[in-house]
């Protein structure tokens, strides 16, 4: 077995500033030198892997996916905000509710949702001012928790509870950041009582869940939305689900659903605003559409090029641009040796813009998504990531975004007068800010 080349602890200290401010050009570089796969130390004995070698990513993923669990990252550290639901769970207590949320998702019953989705998303685009420059990531935060609350609870009487419940998640992710980016101050985290704040502001998200659930049991209707079908799931012995679990799941479909599609927004709505021509050859594409307040599914299902150039946008920004596993039996890889309990940290961002896959891969080229190119990306292009594990809500996001993007497109042009927008790499890959101008289309 050969060794793994390492990145050594003295290195890690030296270039400290910029792992917190934006770490991926420190990893872009340490591929280039070490090469697909290496090992970083972060600890006395504590190393992580760091890998873009397609086939091992596929393999941790799906093909030997059972070897693999998430780690404690997101089973200990982040479920310690959030509880243990679909996202922050192992085994048979992942297995069991994977089985009974899973459905709720379903295509058939998304399409239930189009039209609550879309109101939704109307109602925030309406805060649009246009002709003036405006930082849009914001607004695609509420956009993107709105289309969440709303399609779980079917309310629009609750926006004050539902702005509570964004603000403690986010706090919590930046708190969790913290963590994570610095873990020699976590004895001081613990110690100062920070941590012991945010656990409290958790359990004042949990209430505010417990209480609309009750109303929503005691009213005791047929709503057809997610809540709804949540509350209807059965475990296989007959039983519905305990509230706790309940609220932890719900939790976890905001926390895993908002942030994730807003930044894909961003990203998206940014680079047709750089791209006139694509964002032109979008728009002749709604205009052959003809809708006003009901959107149809099959007007989504004639929005290809829309969907191109949402799954080019994440190709080159993929939210979840690192995917975290454990190892929790040895394993092997091209002659290198992954011991039980390797961390790893496998970089969907290095991968989807590898020129051993991708024809210039720095461009935005919505086409290369053209069915009719019949290229299968499916072995180097991971958005929603891959396996038994991926992402649940895909469909989910990928309605919501068709849908945000077509009503923008629709009603303006984009304009944007920044070449680049500067990322946040966090939990989840971020844009600093997205300054556009949006101009009426007359
Ligand atoms: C552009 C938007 C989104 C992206 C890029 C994204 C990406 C991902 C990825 C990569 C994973 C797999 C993580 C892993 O294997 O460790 C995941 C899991 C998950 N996502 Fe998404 N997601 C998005 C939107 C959503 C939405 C809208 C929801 C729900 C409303 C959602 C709910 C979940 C849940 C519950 C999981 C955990 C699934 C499981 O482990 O069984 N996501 N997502």
């Amino acid at each position: 077995m050969k060794k793994l080349p390492r990145v050594s602890r003295s290195h890690v200290f030296k270039n400290r500033k910029q792992i917190l401010s934006n770490p991926l050009p420190l990893h872009h570089d340490n591929f280039n030198r070490l090469g697909d796969i290496f090992e970083v130390e972060v600890g006395f004995r504590k190393r992580i892997v760091f890998t873009r070698n397609a086939k091992f990513i596929k393999q941790v993923l799906q093909t030997e996916q059972k070897k693999y669990q998430k780690s404690t990252l997101q089973t200990v550290d982040l479920a310690k905000y959030i509880g243990q639901g679909l996202l922050t769970s192992n085994g048979e207590h992942w297995r069991t509710h994977r089985r009974m949320v899973q459905p709720a998702f379903h295509k058939k019953k998304l399409q239930g949702l189009l039209h609550i989705m879309h109101k939704a998303i109307k109602n925030e685009l309406s805060r649009i001012r246009p002709n003036e420059l405006q930082d849009i990531y914001p607004l695609m935060g509420d956009l993107a928790f709105q289309v969440v609350a709303t399609s779980l609870f079917s309310r629009d009487d609750i926006k004050e509870q539902m702005n509570d419940l964004k603000e403690i998640t986010e706090a919590n992710q930046r708190m969790l950041i913290r963590e994570m980016r610095q873990p020699y101050l976590n004895w001081w985290y613990k110690l100062s009582g920070k941590i012991s704040t945010h656990i409290a502001l958790s359990k004042n998200a949990r209430s505010i869940l417990d209480g609309i659930i009750a109303e929503r049991i005691a009213e005791n209707s047929d709503k057809d939305d997610l809540l709804d079908m949540l509350l209807k799931a059965r475990y296989e012995d007959g039983s519905a689900m305990p509230q706790e679990q309940l609220i932890d799941e719900v939790l976890i479909l905001f926390a895993a659903g908002h942030e994730t599609t807003a930044n894909a927004l961003g990203f998206i709505l940014h680079l047709l605003a750089k791209h006139p021509d694509k964002q032109e050859k979008a728009y002749q594409e709604v205009s052959q559409l003809n809708w006003e307040e009901d959107f149809e599914m099959e007007n989504l299902r004639n929005l290809t090029y829309i969907k191109q150039c949402i799954e080019e946008g994440m190709r080159l920004y993929p939210p979840a641009y690192y995917i975290d596993r454990e190892s929790i039996v040895e394993d092997e890889i091209d002659g290198f040796k992954i011991p039980k309990n390797t961390m790893l940290l496998l970089a969907i961002y290095e991968l989807h813009r590898d020129k051993r896959f991708w024809d210039k891969p720095e461009e935005f080229t919505p086409e290369r998504f053209d069915a009719s190119n019949k290229k299968d990306y499916s072995d180097y292009y991971f958005p929603f990531g891959a396996g038994p594990r991926m992402c649940v809500g895909n469909n989910f996001a990928m309605q919501e975004m068709i849908l945000t993007v077509a009503e923008l497109i629709k009603k303006y042009k984009i304009n944007t007068a920044w070449q680049d927008v500067e990322i946040n790499p966090l939990i989840s890959l971020k844009p600093k800010t997205v300054p556009l101008t949006f101009v009426p289309r007359v």
